[in-house]
């Protein structure tokens, strides 16, 4: 499509002068777009500083700052939900994220810290005991959709005794 005056039956027409500035504009055009530089690869985000984490005194090692470009967008956290079931999340951790063979998602108790960026991370990189990363699949903006749905979940008053040890 993008050089129509290449094919075969066209090739006469660059004959006639009246097309030969069209054809080299056309032709121009092709070769700027054959051209074109393939996108730049995204990188990947700074580590994250662990809010939870005891800083040994008091002072913090350097770190990335990551913000939710959403914060709590009621539409981006029902994208978040489709993508959640989408992705298939659910099929371990269950729909609505209250745990399945994984754990819940949605209790306000987190292992790897609750903060955004915590959640961001547990999901990007995934976490060693069973958790797959989902950065190179979902990219950036799908994390941080995915991010927004669970910060949205309301967290119970009263939650079910869990135990992690021997997990
Ligand atoms: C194959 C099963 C599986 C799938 C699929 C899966 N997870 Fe997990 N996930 C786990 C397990 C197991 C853990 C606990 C890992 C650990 O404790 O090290 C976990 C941990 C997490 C945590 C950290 C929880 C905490 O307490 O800190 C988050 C957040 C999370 N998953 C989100 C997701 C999201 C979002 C998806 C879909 C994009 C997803 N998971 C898909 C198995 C899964």
């Amino acid at each position: 499509m993008c050089c129509p005056l290449q094919r075969p039956s066209c090739r006469s027409a660059r004959a006639l002068p009246a097309l030969a500035s069209l054809t080299c504009l056309v032709l121009a055009a092709c070769a700027r777009h054959a051209a074109a530089p393939a996108p730049a690869a995204v990188s990947p985000p700074p580590a994250v500083r662990y809010e939870a984490h005891l800083a040994a005194g008091g002072i913090l090692p350097g770190g990335g700052t990551l913000r939710n470009p959403h914060a709590s967008d009621p539409a981006v956290a029902r994208s978040g939900a489709q993508l959640f079931l989408a992705m298939n999340c659910d099929g371990c951790h269950g729909a609505g994220a209250v745990g399945f063979t994984a754990p819940d998602l949605a209790d306000g108790r987190w292992r790897y810290g609750g903060a955004d960026a915590e959640v961001f991370s547990s999901i990007y990189y995934g976490r060693p005991k069973g958790m797959p990363a989902f950065g190179g699949a979902l990219g950036t903006e799908g994390v941080w959709t995915i991010v927004t749905y669970l910060r949205s979940l309301p967290v119970p008053a009263s939650v079910a005794t869990e135990s992690w040890v021997d997990q």
